[in-house]
């Protein structure tokens, strides 16, 4: 799905959202590896992420086309600032009224607000997809996350001990959450 671009004003920053170009891959690979390395709230180890251009083009090309999967860019002042996405469990008819949300800003763009106007954004496009309910993963850990979830009416509704093991030898617990797109 695409994204209508839009630019607006936030806390005295141009923010522009829109959908990934072929030419972003290799902003959204070292986007990738950026925020990896500076959370310990993101799926993986910065020197895990090892996709190439092809498999972003890919991955772009896919976002855009599909009718149950979709990824908004964020930029502020010009400078690609994180994303969010949505994928719909589309493969079996019996989970394809599904979709689960990733999002990841840039460390120095988080507390603008921007989150959760992406997330709005995921919300209304999985809608318009016809999805019946938006579901996500967040460590336990991600205080500010579970915040913006939260107010977005996301609940808890389930959690997995010790779902991610650090280097360290230390854990953290991930929770699922869950919010109808229905009313
Ligand atoms: C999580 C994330 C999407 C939130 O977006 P954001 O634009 O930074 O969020 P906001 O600026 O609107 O605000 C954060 C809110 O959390 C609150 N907050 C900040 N730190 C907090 C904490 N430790 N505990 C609880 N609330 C916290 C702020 O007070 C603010 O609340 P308010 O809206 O009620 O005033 C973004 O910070 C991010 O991408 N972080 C890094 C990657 C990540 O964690 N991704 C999510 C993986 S599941």
């Amino acid at each position: 799905m695409l994204f209508k671009e839009e630019r607006f004003t936030l806390k005295g920053h141009e923010i522009e959202l829109r959908s990934a170009k072929d030419e972003d891959a290799q902003i959204l690979i070292d986007g990738l590896i950026e925020v990896c390395g500076e959370t310990d709230f993101l799926l993986a180890y910065k020197d895990e992420i090892d996709l190439t251009i092809e498999d972003e083009i890919k991955f772009i090309h896919g976002n855009n086309k599909s009718e149950g999967d979709g990824l908004v860019m964020a930029f502020v002042d010009g400078e690609y600032a994180g994303n969010a996405s949505f994928n719909s469990n589309g493969r079996r008819r019996r989970f394809a009224h599904r979709g689960s949300i990733g999002i990841a800003l840039k460390l120095r763009f988080t507390g603008l607000g921007l989150g959760p106007i992406m997330l709005e954004r995921i919300l209304e496009k999985m809608k318009e997809c016809g999805l019946e309910q938006a579901e996500l993963d967040v460590f336990a850990t991600n205080a500010r996350a579970i915040h913006v979830y939260e107010k977005l009416g996301f609940r808890e509704c389930g959690r997995i001990p010790k779902a991610a093991k650090y280097d360290d030898g230390t854990y953290a617990d991930e929770v699922h959450m869950v919010r109808s797109l229905i009313s």
